[in-house]
């Protein structure tokens, strides 16, 4: 496996399969290396921790930044190649243009209340397309609406691009795997759980025919916040433009339920496919 730093080092790479990631890798990021490799001839993953998908309260400066142990990890899932650039190689002069995407996918739910994350993230992706210029790309659905905000760019933009989703790995009691869990300490790890739990007992809701969506998200919110969760949202939504169920939203596949709350101080996200 090669480890790259430099764009130049890059070039030579014919269309590969692409895992872009901010590192501190778990089995979650290597599930998608390894769907990558499927996927094409070479396989590069990318370690980048994007300022610009950070505001000034998060966690930008104590991400955890581990590139001897990921690199172990990825050689050892098959990765071909690593691209971990540092910040003067991606963003050698502060990044004026930016890839906006449109309100109504992006001002929602994590956009809300993380103003300004996916123009980060778009910016930083698009970027990474045209340095690595891969065939396809995965992206986990771990983060539903990042996956989705991504795709409607690729389509949008005419990007030669395949994107892929990979699925939600989990820790046996449900909690999804992020490299946002480190933060938390024992007893709240131990209550991590809660929220995909939360998530569930919003499906089951669904399933028993509740329509009175407000009364669901309510409920689910106050169930977290009684543990002394702060929960940010809740919410069941349209799995094709993550907006509000109407009348004929119900059937079966069509939903999706986001959740992100604070334990602590760590902020957790996660969601459930109805
Ligand atoms: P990061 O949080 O490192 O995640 C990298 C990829 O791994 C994303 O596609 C994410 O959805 C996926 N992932 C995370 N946890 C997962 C899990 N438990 N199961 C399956 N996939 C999981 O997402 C980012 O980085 C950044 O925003 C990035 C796209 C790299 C742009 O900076």
């Amino acid at each position: 496996m090669k480890v790259i730093h430099t764009i130049a080092e890059l070039g030579k790479y014919q269309r590969p399969a692409f895992v872009p990631t901010m590192g501190n890798l778990h089995e979650g990021h290597i599930a998608l290396v390894k769907q990558a490799k499927a996927l094409g001839d070479v396989t590069v993953a990318s370690i980048f921790v994007n300022r610009l998908q950070f505001l000034p309260h998060e966690d930008f400066g104590t991400y955890p930044r581990t590139l001897e142990a990921d690199c172990k990890k990825l050689e050892a899932a098959g990765c071909d190649v690593v691209f971990a650039p540092s910040e003067a190689e991606l963003y050698p002069e502060p990044q004026g243009y930016k890839v906006q995407p449109p309100a109504e996918l992006a001002d929602i739910l994590e956009g809300h209340f993380r103003p300004g994350f996916f123009t980060g993230v778009c910016t930083v992706v698009l970027k990474l397309f045209n340095i690595v210029q891969p065939g396809v790309a995965v992206f986990g659905a771990k983060d539903y609406q990042q996956q989705m905000v991504i795709r409607r760019m690729v389509a949008q933009m005419a990007l030669p691009i395949e994107i892929v989703t990979g699925a939600t790995l989990r820790a046996d009691d449900g909690l999804a795997l992020s490299s946002r869990n480190g933060y938390l300490s024992p007893a709240e790890r131990a209550e991590a759980v809660q929220l995909s739990r939360t998530l569930k007992g919003m499906i089951a809701a669904l399933k028993m025919g509740e329509r009175n969506i407000a009364a669901i998200e309510q409920h689910a919110m106050k169930t977290l916040a009684d543990r002394h969760w702060q929960p940010d949202y809740l919410s069941v939504r349209r799995r094709h433009d993550l907006q509000p169920p109407q009348a004929g939203d119900f059937g079966a596949d069509k939903l999706v339920v986001l959740g992100a709350a604070k334990l602590g101080t760590t902020r957790l996200i996660d969601n459930i496919e109805v």
